[in-house]
């Protein structure tokens, strides 16, 4: 059948249920019932066939019965009714004929893993509230469940914080991007951070916002210079790669100020998860800074990273003081004192990284979102992660062992938005290798690329009749000829477009690889 994600037990019977006028919706959730006029234009409906969503116990999230004269959904959550409806409308959009007629069949389905996200980064280049609501549109019809915002970096700062004004007001502009002298900017205000939460949440998709600490805070400091190590004026960067710009992690007010940023923005969203960031921090500032260097030595840490996880962990605990998980980029872990409940997204492809979130999994009970770069990096070309192989890649790594199927608690793509600047791009580069990572999160069982394929090329129909632009699915596997030209051409275009800095920073980021 198509449907994806997969579900876990499909059984196909004879015959079929036919979408017309006749046919009568009962749901007592309003975005079911009006997701499915929407698709099934019943709008009178003379109540000779039945489509009902009731809540009952089932072992499955959802269970999906359909027969010629009625389609029946069983859930004991709103969450998996809501699944149900993506999976009925699927087959009703993938329909062939002038009427929908979908197969009778029975489907019981449930996910794999817990987790199953999309990061969306809004600083790079902004998205304003109602490209935000069409992602989520597209991730609920796949079943993620998790949207990771990227709220703040180097290029922009983008949340209302009422006690800190001048990070909405100030960090949330720059003057140009990589010299094309236009000034770029935005933010969302608490009401339209209200707005999409409430959007997401009816569509069973939660945010999870990333204020990213202590580095790619260049933003924040030119805000308020008071919290670097230096105190010296800066602006908000106009070029990308690695800032030596961090917070400085020595001075009570940094903390002050960490209090007031993450306390709003807890309250903003409700969502269980918070993330802060953690990831490629150049420590230059720090080696010359008294106040880091008092703060070292205060607490016995000898080097550079356990600062990092000095700094981090006191951060946690304003977290876990408001009844949130942390979240955090793979670097985290270098400091060998990371909080044991923060979670571990695992992004950065090096050995040393590698092997440290592997041992975390198996000897420390780490849970663990798995992003690879390569292959769930989705600002990357398609000839360096083609659709095929973000599908066919196992988020349950090996070196994890045994301990991987309890560490793993999903699967995330984020798309990065350096080189995407416009809605159109962010969707080509998003979709379809999204709805790949979202079948990886969600089914289970061995894959078969060509039987998704298939899928696919039915289910796009949806995206589509949506109006949301992807990459044609024959343009996803590029051969390798394309493909490195493809590389080539994105690397050009990325190392043309890195601040002077960065290559010091970044070397100084990296520090911790060589370290073990
Ligand atoms: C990252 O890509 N810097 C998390
Ligand atoms: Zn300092």
């Amino acid at each position: 059948m198509y449907v994806i994600p997969k579900p876990f037990k499909e059984e196909r019977g004879q015959g079929f249920f036919v979408f017309d006028s006749s046919v009568k919706i009962s749901a007592e959730l309003p975005i079911i019932s009006s997701m499915l006029n929407a698709f099934c234009k019943a709008d009178v409906p003379k109540g000779d066939k039945t489509v009902e969503f009731v809540r009952g116990e089932t072992e499955h999230d959802y269970e999906l019965a359909v027969t010629e004269k009625s389609v029946t959904a069983t859930a004991a959550t709103d969450e998996g009714l809501f699944h149900a409806a993506v999976t009925l409308i699927q087959l009703i959009i993938c329909a062939d004929g002038a009427d929908a007629r979908i197969p009778v069949c029975k489907i019981s389905d449930k996910p794999r893993f817990a987790y199953r996200g999309l990061m969306i980064d809004v600083c790079r280049h902004f998205f304003g509230v109602e490209t935000v609501k069409k992602m989520i549109d597209v991730m609920s019809v796949f079943k993620f469940n998790y949207l990771h915002m990227h709220l703040s970096d180097d290029q922009g700062f983008r949340l209302q914080i009422d006690a800190m004004p001048k990070l909405h007001g100030h960090a949330s502009k720059r003057a140009q991007t990589c010299g094309d002298r236009k000034p770029h900017g935005g933010y969302y205000t608490k009401a339209q951070i209200a707005e999409l939460v409430k959007y997401a949440a009816e569509r069973f998709v939660r945010i999870i916002p990333e204020i990213d600490l202590p580095g790619h805070t260049r933003a924040i400091v030119s805000a308020y210079p008071e919290l670097s190590c230096s105190g010296k004026q800066t602006d908000v960067a106009t070029w990308f790669g690695i800032h030596s710009k961090v917070l400085c992690v020595g001075k009570d007010t940094t903390y002050d100020a960490l209090e007031k940023i993450i306390g709003e923005t807890a309250d903003m969203f409700p969502c269980a998860y918070f993330h802060l960031g953690g990831d490629e921090v150049p420590k230059l500032e720090w080696e010359k800074c008294p106040d880091c260097g008092k703060v070292m030595e205060e607490n016995g840490l000898d080097d550079y990273e356990k600062l990092q996880g000095y700094f981090t962990n006191r951060v946690i605990k304003m977290l876990s003081e408001r009844g949130k998980t942390p979240i955090l980029w793979n670097e985290a872990l270098f400091s060998d004192m990371l909080d044991k409940n923060a979670v571990v997204q695992y992004w950065e492809g090096g050995k040393a990284t590698a092997a440290r979130v592997a041992q975390s999994v198996r000897d420390e009970n780490r849970k663990v979102v798995v992003s690879c770069v390569r292959p769930y990096y989705l600002d990357y070309p398609y000839g360096f992660s083609s659709l095929k192989s973000a599908y066919m890649f196992e988020p349950c790594l090996e070196s994890f062992g045994e301990q991987g199927a309890k560490g793993v608690l999903g699967v995330e793509c984020p798309i990065w938005t350096e080189h995407v600047a416009t809605e159109e791009k962010l969707f080509t580069q998003v979709f379809p290798r999204a709805i790949a990572v979202a079948e990886s999160g969600w089914s289970q069982g061995k894959k078969d690329y060509a039987d998704f394929e298939d899928r696919l090329l039915k289910v796009v129909k949806l995206l589509r009749s949506a109006g949301i632009s992807y990459k044609p699915v024959g343009k996803c596997n590029p051969n390798p000829i394309t493909g490195a030209m493809q590389m080539i051409a994105f690397g050009i275009k990325a190392a043309s477009k890195l601040d002077r800095d960065s290559a010091r920073s970044a070397r100084s980021a990296q520090q911790h690889k060589k370290k073990k």
